[in-house]
C-alpha cells in the first residue's frame, strides 16, 4: 500500500481522550496511523473496532494488527453502517469514534471504474458492487437534466463553470453517448474558457469529483454517520472527525451544532483543530484537514 502521511495524529488522539478499558471505532482504517496511534492510547486493553470501506485496507488491517493485546474487530464496510459493525463486536455503545474522511489517491487510478481523468475507462465511480447502486457516473450524464447536472457539479464539486459544463453535456450526448471518462474530458474541455485549463488543479477534477460524491451519496453517508455515531456513543464518549473538503466540514458542524442546541452534548472546541505550520509544510495534503470533535453528556 503506498505511503500514506497521517494528519492530525496526536490532535485526534488527544482529542478522543482515550482511556485503558474503552471501546474505540476507527471508522476510516486506512493506513493504521491513526489505528496504531488508538491501539497505543488503550494500552491493551479495550476493544477496537476498524472500519474501511476498502477491502485491501481491511486486509492489511488484518495481517498488521494480528497479535494485539487489545481485541480487535475489522469490517470491510461504509462508515454509514457504523451501527451493524458496532453490533457485530460489543453489547452497547462505545467511547470514542475516529474518522479521518477522504480516499487515498492510490485508490483511484486504473481500476477499471473511472475515477481518474488521466486513464480511459468506462464512466462507473462505485466504490462498491455498481450493481448495488441506483445510479453510475454514465447514467448522470446520459440521462439526468441539465439542471441536475449543473447542481451537482456546484454543489458537490464547487465547479464554477457548472453552467457550461452542463450545457456541453447535453449538446454532446444528443450526438453521442458520453461513455469513458476521456469522452467526459473532451467535453469539459470544449466547455470551460483556456484560462481555466491553465490552473493550478486539472480543469476535469471538480467535475470528476462531484460524480463520484453524487454516485456514492458521500454526504449522505458522512452525515448518517454522524447522527449514528452519536447515538451509539457511551455518556461522555466523543466523535472526533477530519474532513478535507469544505461542504463535508460544513456537515459535521451542523450536526455536531445540532446536538449541542438539543442538549445531547457539547463541542470540545469551538472552533476546528488545524494542522501546524510545520505539518502542512512536511505534508501538504494537510492544508485544508480540520478536526472538530463533539463529547456526548454523562447523563443522556
Ligand atoms: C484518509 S484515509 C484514512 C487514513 C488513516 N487515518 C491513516 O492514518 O492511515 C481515508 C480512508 O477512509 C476510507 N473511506 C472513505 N470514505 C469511507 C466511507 N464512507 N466508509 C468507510 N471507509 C471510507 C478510505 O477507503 C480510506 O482508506
Amino acid at each position: 500500500m503506498k505511503e500514506h502521511i497521517t494528519v492530525l495524529k496526536e490532535e485526534a488522539i488527544e482529542a478522543l481522550a482515550i482511556k485503558p478499558n474503552s471501546y474505540v471505532v476507527d471508522a476510516t482504517l486506512g493506513s493504521l496511523g491513526h489505528a496504531r496511534a488508538i491501539l497505543d492510547a488503550l494500552k491493551g486493553t479495550g476493544i477496537f473496532i476498524g472500519i474501511d470501506a476498502d477491502k485491501t485496507a481491511v486486509m492489511h488491517a488484518e495481517s498488521e494488527l494480528q497479535g494485539e493485546q487489545t481485541k480487535v474487530c475489522t469490517f470491510t464496510s461504509n462508515f454509514r453502517d457504523i451501527r451493524d459493525a458496532i453490533g457485530a463486536c460489543v453489547d452497547g455503545g462505545v467511547d470514542g469514534i475516529l474518522a479521518d474522511l477522504g480516499w487515498r489517491m492510490d485508490q483511484f487510478g486504473g481500476n477499471g471504474r473511472g475515477f481518474s481523468f488521466l486513464v480511459d475507462e468506462p464512466l462507473i465511480m462505485t466504490f462498491g458492487d455498481p450493481h448495488a447502486y441506483p445510479f453510475v457516473a454514465a447514467d448522470i450524464l446520459n440521462t439526468w437534466e441539465e439542471d441536475n447536472i449543473q447542481t451537482i457539479l456546484r454543489g458537490y464539486g464547487e465547479e464554477r463553470f457548472s453552467g457550461r459544463i452542463a450545457r456541453h453535456i447535453i449538446e454532446a450526448r444528443r450526438k453521442r453517448k458520453i461513455e469513458t471518462t476521456f469522452d467526459l474530458v473532451k467535453v469539459i474541455e470544449a466547455a470551460v474558457p483556456s484560462f481555466y485549463k491553465q490552473g493550478k488543479i486539472h480543469y476535469a477534477t471538480r467535475t470528476f469529483q462531484a460524480l463520484r460524491i453524487a454516485v456514492n451519496d458521500e454526504f449522505g453517508a458522512l452525515e448518517h454517520f454522524l447522527r449514528e455515531s452519536i447515538a451509539l456513543l457511551n455518556p461522555s464518549g466523543r466523535v472526533a472527525v477530519i474532513t478535507f473538503h469544505s461542504i463535508e466540514d460544513r456537515i459535521v458542524k451542523h450536526v455536531f451544532r445540532e446536538y449541542v442546541h438539543d442538549h445531547v452534548g457539547v463541542l470540545v472546541t469551538k472552533k476546528p483543530i488545524v494542522p501546524t505550520r510545520a505539518e502542512i509544510e512536511a505534508n501538504k495534503r494537510a492544508r485544508s484537514a480540520k478536526l472538530r470533535v463533539f463529547e456526548k453528556n454523562e447523563k443522556v
